[in-house]
């Protein structure tokens, strides 16, 4: 009988510690395929974001909160990129004019990432245009 238990109690120890192998099982940890094919990026001479595309992976978070205080407080709409381009400082005539194949891009990472950014409840969400 004890050595049942015994038995019983490394089994279940074995199958919590491989737990996250388990979890990991099946799922491609390869980032996912952003497509840059939009008419507007077709259009550009230079493929180049706002800023450097490192930047922009990392930062675009900030750089959209920055934008909407700079846009609802200050009453600033035009942004100064690192290379002295000028933008509109909006979510929908600026970022979405050029990915404007959301769901294949800002989606498309997001889904992967896990993360729910809520600014469709109030923004526009643009027609998709690939
Ligand atoms: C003038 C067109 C244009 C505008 C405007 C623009 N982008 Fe981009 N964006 C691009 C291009 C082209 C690339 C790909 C650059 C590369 O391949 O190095 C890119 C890359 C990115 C990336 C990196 C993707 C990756 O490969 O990891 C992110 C994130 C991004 N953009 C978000 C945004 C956001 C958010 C905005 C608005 C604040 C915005 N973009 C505005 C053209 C644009
Ligand atoms: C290369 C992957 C990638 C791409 C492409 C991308 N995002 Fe993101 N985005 C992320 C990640 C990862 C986070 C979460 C970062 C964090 O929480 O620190 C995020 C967060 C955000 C947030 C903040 C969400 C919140 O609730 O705080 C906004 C807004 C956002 N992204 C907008 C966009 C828009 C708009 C586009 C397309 C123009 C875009 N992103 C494209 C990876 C991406
Ligand atoms: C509760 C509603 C609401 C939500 C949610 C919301 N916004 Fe906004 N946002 C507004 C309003 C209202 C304005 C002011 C519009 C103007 O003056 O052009 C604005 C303006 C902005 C602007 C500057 C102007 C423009 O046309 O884009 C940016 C950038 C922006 N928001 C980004 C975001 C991002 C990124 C998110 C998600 C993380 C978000 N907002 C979520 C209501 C909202």
């Amino acid at each position: 009988m004890k050595n049942r238990n015994v038995i019983i109690g490394l089994a279940i120890f074995v199958v919590l510690i491989t737990i996250p192998f388990w979890y990991g099982a099946g799922k491609e940890s390869k980032a996912p395929e952003l497509s840059l094919d939009t008419p507007a990026i077709q259009a550009l001479d230079e493929k180049k974001c706002i800023e450097d595309t490192e930047f922009m992976r990392s930062n675009h978070m900030e750089l959209l909160n920055d934008w909407k205080v700079q846009v609802v407080r200050e009453g600033n709409r035009i942004y100064v990129a690192e290379d002295g381009k000028e933008y509109l400082m909006s979510l929908q005539n600026t970022c979405l004019e050029c990915h404007s194949n959301k769901e294949e891009f800002c989606d498309a990472c997001h889904d992967y990432s896990g993360v729910e950014p809520n600014c469709w409840t109030c923004h526009v969400e643009p027609e998709e245009v690939k």
